[in-house]
């Protein structure tokens, strides 16, 4: 029996690379899910033509056309909810959600970010670990919470700063990493595999006690 492949909504605020891989692994069999919707608040967005290239349903929520937060929220929401979204994807979207909204989405909503957090929560976040003499560096998913940037950890991938790294050479080294990261990790929660509990990740039944690690050189097999 095949089960029903999970509902996607991602939302994006510009070039969509994550957006772009999440849509080649589930076109290559890798990922059982289906994209119902791409969001992005700006409109021009280039993921925009991704999705489109995709045939993936898109929206404008442009921030800028609405009184305040809660409305611009409440417009994501309503299309959020129409399109039956079942995991919200956040895929450089670049809006700050209130607690509101993300205590309504509260374990179906995630997040990439490039750094391992806890560390260079925010942005510049290759500039940042350059200038910290950081000798690793990659990315992290995470469940959202209020804390930006800062919800329940679920998986990491690390890859080395080499010498002479600028911040565009480091970010060219996380951003594939990434997207090798994120379609695994949506993969665990298609399979019902990955739950946020009262106040911990747990992958497989098991509470997660840190989150799960991965090497950009390394394989991503588990
Ligand atoms: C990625 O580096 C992601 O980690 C961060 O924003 C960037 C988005 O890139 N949150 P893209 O739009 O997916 O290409």
């Amino acid at each position: 029996m095949t089960a029903r492949p999970l509902r996607l909504a991602v939302l994006i605020s510009g070039r969509g690379s994550n957006l772009k891989a999440i849509l080649e692994a589930i076109g290559a069999g890798r990922l059982a899910a289906q994209v119902v919707l791409v969001i992005s608040n700006r409109p021009g967005a280039a993921g925009l033509d991704i999705a489109a290239a995709a045939a993936v349903p898109t929206a404008v929520i442009d921030h800028r056309q609405y009184p305040d937060r809660p409305a611009f929220e409440q417009a994501l929401s309503s299309a959020l909810d129409a399109a039956q979204a079942e995991l919200v994807v956040l895929a450089g979207f670049m809006r700050v959600l209130t607690a509101d909204f993300v205590h309504r989405y509260r374990g179906r909503l995630i997040n990439i970010h490039p750094s391992l957090l806890p560390a260079f929560a925010g942005l510049d976040t290759h500039a940042r670990a350059l200038a910290a003499g950081a000798t690793e560096h990659g990315a992290s998913v995470h469940f959202v919470t209020a804390a930006v940037d800062g919800g329940p950890l679920i998986a990491q991938i690390r890859v080395p700063v080499q010498a002479g790294d600028t911040p565009d050479t480091l970010a060219a080294r996380v951003l594939p990493a990434e997207h090798r990261l994120y379609p695994r990790v949506i993969g665990w929660y298609a399979a019902g595999r990955l739950v946020l509990g009262e106040d911990t990740v747990r992958l497989d039944g098991l509470p997660l006690a840190a989150p799960v690690q991965f090497t950009a050189t390394g394989g991503l097999d588990e």
